[in-house]
């Protein structure tokens, strides 16, 4: 899971790091409360009252481990693990019992009796179990103490504030002391530690100190670190009237809500060497900061920083690491990299100014950088070609040039980084030829990742089938980009992988028995789409939580079925045969994901899938599977995603499928399904609901109106579904595509049609949902698949049922509409006036009713209008001469109404006769009936293209390639909506073929 390493885990890894943010303070951590005390045997031994009370506070203590079981032994408690005693008084002065292990951990609660450890100064049990109400009033009274570490144990409550009578205290970490019902702190107490060097409290709530927070810390003359991570902090004040702590080295304000600008004080602390503020809101960098010329470690990522970095902050010479990312910084990176010319050591390891917007080529000074171990510049706005000089990193260890505009050849003195681990150089726009050369010395390289997400290939790799790498990957990532037609042969001698994709790589090979052989344990296995034919084993090991993808290959025979471990398995267009293995679910029970879809698997869906109980995403349309939908619904309660589409299913949908409470897209179109509907009431997250083909009947229920409030996509179409629409309907407020089309419904439309407020609205791509799936489309004579991103367009189609009455004025307040087929229906009465309103109509069908009067003259104002079909009514009157109706000017489209006449009708209209247009008619003769029923189906063959079209038309693929259900939308913040191909599925004709 966690080397499934696309930018979106990186993103997670962001995010979790932001959350660890407290924990991983204890890298910056100079100070520690080691024991100063020798640790000689030769001691007078415990004193009884002693032993009692450790014996007593063992007694509260469950220790699964047997950490204390030397407790046991003997009478001397100094000898006693975890306790140090003063070897002239034999008293306990230290009780050391932190624990690294989470398994080891004691837990219980702190019993009161260590108050008989009259001389304990020492006290540290952090990262055990160790819990209760609160953080015990008792520790207080412990007067000796000097060090007091209880980090990482678990008391709600608020920092006792008796806490403060220990004023010998030099050490104090209370972090990440985690507890659901912290109350909130204030640090009124502080000042009382006097001789406090060392205070940790991140993770504290401490809004009840929230004003006045700093005015106590600034109490502490000798405080050399300060750790207030997470501590939901807001304000910093900008000006103090003085400064006590001008001793620290540490200051550690990271995870908090401080915001705007950095306070003047801080520049004053001029012997900090570190200084934390990451996760914040700051907003600007002052070119003061260049006077904190200890700091050896800054970090301001994550905050709302903008702006060109000051011009002096090459002058921070002793910068070891230099952490900037995820702000809005700007400018040429080699204005930041010369900055630093004047240093005569350049020390620093850590570079990272990933997530920003500098732009600019990597200069060749780069080079100068010598010390650099990380270097991450990702998603910024850099380019050109990597410079020659980058050989001369001697200590990189990790390369993170992803998500840029970068360039050209890699550089062959890149295969001189003997240091280098990982590579990153993902998303940019790479061209030429990798060879041996660029490869040759990286001896210590363990990790390549060169992505991207668009089909395009630029990068090819040539390498000699006899060449053996000096490394051994543990993880390789290549995608769109050439290394087949052979399975890279160069991979033979990687033992250690644990991670392999190599998607769209134009390998056209079958995998080599000897990969198989490799003995490796898998993560993931990415080959998607390539050429590779043949089978594939079914004896491969893969470590839990795997994920397997071979869609889009050529891969034949059974459906591979690996035991346990996959939890992810896609299979996709490819041309599997053969029933579904019908014990996949005992075979592979962790399975969450399972896309088969257009295979040629046949027979039955077993049973057993009825195991599979975490699967989240059931694929397995386009295949040619019969017999009924099996009824095993309830022990499948997380799915979201069921697709069984265009396949030959039969029978009844289950009832079971019910009790689906998260389901969120469920797409049963294209199959054999008949009967009524069962009640899918409690499917109240459904978005897309998509029935349509099917042989299905009975009413329209009520409850798809009214428990179905999120659905966006409702698709019935092609069924035998009767009666009137029923108004509940009108309840879908959030409803984009609506398709009743090719029913027996009838009735009238209902009046409440104009509550469908999503048709009033457009989807964009910030508010709507992802989900990804795949559509084919015919491009350049060729079926071309995507895994597309697709907006949606806002249609309603009740075209071919059999509604009568007008069509009411209500409609024309969906003013967002993009396609409207009323087609083949028995309305009358007017084209409502109110037409113009719809500003994004691209299609309208209005054809085969029984419509009458004349076309209104609003219509010219539907400037997207681009399909029209009103062909087969009682129009009557001029035909709009406007410019938008110059455009649609197939006569078809106005076929079979005989009052209708103007161009493009070869019938001309007469004079003052004809209403409402008042420009100059002229006569015109009828048309033959042969030439009529020509017309007719001219305008069926019309019609079905305007339909077609009108949803196609006003879909805009966008070709974000190739990413399966759960793969990598690059828009963290920009959620988008996509949906099945199967949902066109009546259209797909044309796109097949
Ligand atoms: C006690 O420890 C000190 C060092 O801390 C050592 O010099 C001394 O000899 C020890 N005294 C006895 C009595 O063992
Ligand atoms: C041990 O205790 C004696 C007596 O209280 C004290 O003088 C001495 O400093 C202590 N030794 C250490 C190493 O703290």
């Amino acid at each position: 899971m966690a080397q499934s390493t696309s930018a979106s885990m990186k993103f997670l890894l962001l995010v979790l790091t932001i959350l660890c943010g407290t924990l991983s303070l204890e890298n910056i951590k100079l100070i520690s409360c080691l024991g100063h005390l020798d640790h000689s045997h030769d001691h007078a031994g415990c004193l009884d009252i002693e032993r009692e009370a450790l014996l007593k506070f063992k007694q509260g203590v469950t220790d699964p481990s047997g950490r204390l079981s030397s407790w046991d032994r003997g009478e001397d408690c100094c000898k006693w693990r975890g306790i140090t005693c003063n070897n002239t008084t034999g008293r306990v002065v230290e009780i050391k019992l932190s624990n690294p292990w989470p398994e080891n951990a004691l837990s219980g609660e702190i019993n009161s009796s260590l108050l008989a450890l009259k001389d304990l100064n020492y006290l540290e049990l952090s990262m055990n179990d160790f819990g209760g109400a609160q953080i015990p009033d008792f520790i207080a009274s412990l007067e000796k103490l000097w060090c007091l570490n209880l980090s990482g144990l678990s008391f709600g409550g608020a920092i006792p504030p008796s806490l403060g009578n220990l004023s010998r205290l030099k050490y104090l970490d209370l972090h990440d002391v985690f507890s659901l019902q912290s109350n909130e702190s204030d640090l009124n107490w502080l000042p009382g530690l006097s001789s406090l060097e060392y205070l940790n409290l991140g993770g504290w709530d401490l809004g009840k100190a929230a004003e006045n927070w700093l005015q106590p810390v600034n109490r502490l003359p000798s405080l050399l670190e300060l750790h207030l991570s997470g501590c939901a902090l807001s304000n910093l004040p900008q000006s103090l009237p003085f400064i006590n702590f001008t001793s620290l080295l540490v200051l550690d304000l990271s995870n908090n809500g401080f915001g705007a600008k950095l306070p003047n004080w801080l520049f004053d602390l001029r012997r900090l060497t570190h200084l934390d503020l990451h996760s914040n809101y700051f907003q600007a960098l002052p070119e003061a900061i260049a006077n904190l010329d200890s700091l050896q470690k800054l970090d301001l990522s994550q905050n709302n920083i903008g702006g060109q970095l000051p011009r002096n902050l090459g002058k921070l010479c002793s910068l070891q690491s230099l952490v900037l990312s995820t702000n809005n910084f700007v400018g040429e990176i080699t204005d930041f990299i010369n900055s630093f010319s004047n240093c005569s050591n350049i020390s620093l390891e850590t570079l990272d100014l990933g997530y920003n917007g500098f732009t600019g080529n990597l200069p060749d000074s780069l080079g100068y950088f010598q010390s650099l171990k990380y270097l991450q510049l990702w998603k910024n706005s850099f380019q050109g070609s990597i410079p020659e000089s980058i050989g001369n990193l001697s200590s990189i260890e990790e390369l993170n040039l992803s998500y840029n505009q970068m360039s050209g050849d890699f550089p062959r003195s890149l295969g001189q980084l003997k240091t280098l681990r990982a590579v990153d150089m993902s998303e940019n726009e790479w061209e030429g030829v990798i060879t041996e050369d660029h490869l040759v010395n990286l001896s210590s390289l363990e990790e390549v990742k060169i992505f991207k997400n668009s089909p395009n290939i630029s990068l090819f790799f040539d390498i000699s089938s006899n060449w053996v790498p000096p490394f051994q990957l543990t993880y390789i990532e290549i995608r769109s980009c050439k290394l087949g037609p052979k399975f890279p042969p160069w991979l033979k001698n990687q033992s250690h992988l644990t991670d392999v994709i190599l998607n769209n790589a134009r390998i056209s090979d079958a995998i080599p028995n000897w990969f198989w052989q490799l003995n490796l344990s898998l993560n993931k296995l990415d080959v998607a789409y390539n050429q590779i034919s043949g089978r594939v084993p079914n004896s491969f090991r893969f470590n839990s939580h795997a994920t397997v993808d071979l869609s889009s290959n050529r891969y034949e025979g059974p459906l591979p079925i690996w035991s346990s471990n996959v939890t992810m398995l896609y299979l996709r267009d490819n041309q599997f045969s053969g029933p579904i293995p019908p014990n996949i679910g005992e075979l592979m029970p962790s399975l969450t994901d399972l896309d088969i879809s257009s295979n040629s698997l046949s027979g039955r869906i077993p049973l057993s899938i009825g195991k599979h109980v975490d699967l989240t995403t059931l694929v397995i349309s386009n295949n040619q599977l019969v017999g009924e939908i099996p009824h095993f619904w309830d022990n499948n309660p997380f799915l979201y995603i069921v697709d069984m589409s265009n396949n030959s299913l039969s029978g009844t949908i289950p009832r079971s499928m019910g009790s689906l409470m998260f389901i969120e897209f469920l797409i049963l179109s294209k199959n054999n399904l008949s009967g009524e509907l069962p009640s899918l009431r409690n499917c109240t997250r459904l978005f897309s609901l998509d029935l349509g083909d099917n042989q299905l009947s009975g009413n329209l229920p009520t409850w798809i109106g009214e428990s179905m409030a999120s659905l966006m996509i409702l698709r019935l179409r092609s069924n035998f579904f009767s009666g009137d629409i029923p108004p509940q309907i009108c309840g879908l407020s959030n409803l984009h595509i609506l398709d009743l089309s090719h029913n027996s419904l009838s009735g009238h439309i209902p009046l409440c049609i104009g509550n469908l407020s999503g048709l009033k609205s457009r989807l964009t791509e910030k508010d709507t949902v992802t989900y990804q799936g795949r559509l084919q489309i015919v491009a350049k004579g060729r079926v071309l698949e995507y895994d597309s991103t697709l907006y949606l367009v806002n249609s309603l189609d009740l075209s071919d049922n059999n509604l009568s009455g007008e069509i009411p004025l209500e409609l024309t307040s969906l003013i967002q509409l993009g396609t409207l087929n009323l087609s083949m229906n028995h309305l009358t009465g007017t084209i409502p006036f109110k037409i113009g309103n719809f500003e994004w109509l691209e299609t309208l069908d209005l054809s085969m009713n029984n419509l009458s009067g004349p076309i209104p003259q609003t219509m010219s104002s539907l400037t997207f209008l681009n399909h029209l079909n009103l062909s087969y009514n009682n129009l009557s009157g001029k035909i709009p001469t406007t410019t938008q109706f110059q455009t649609l000017d197939d006569p078809s489209i106005y076929q079979g109404n005989t009052g209708l006449c103007g161009d493009p009708l070869p019938k001309e209209c007469v004079g003052s006769d004809q209403k409402p247009d008042q420009s100059p008619a002229h006569d015109g003769d009828g048309n033959g009936g042969a030439l009529e029923k020509l017309g007719l189906i001219i305008g069926v063959v019309v019609g079905f293209f305007v339909g077609f079209w009108g949803v196609c038309g006003t879909l805009i693929v966008k070709e974000s390639w190739r990413e399966a259900y759960f793969g990598f939308v690059d828009t963290v913040k920009n959620k988008v909506m996509v949906f099945f191909r199967t949902m066109f599925v009546k259209e797909r004709a044309p796109w097949d073929y």
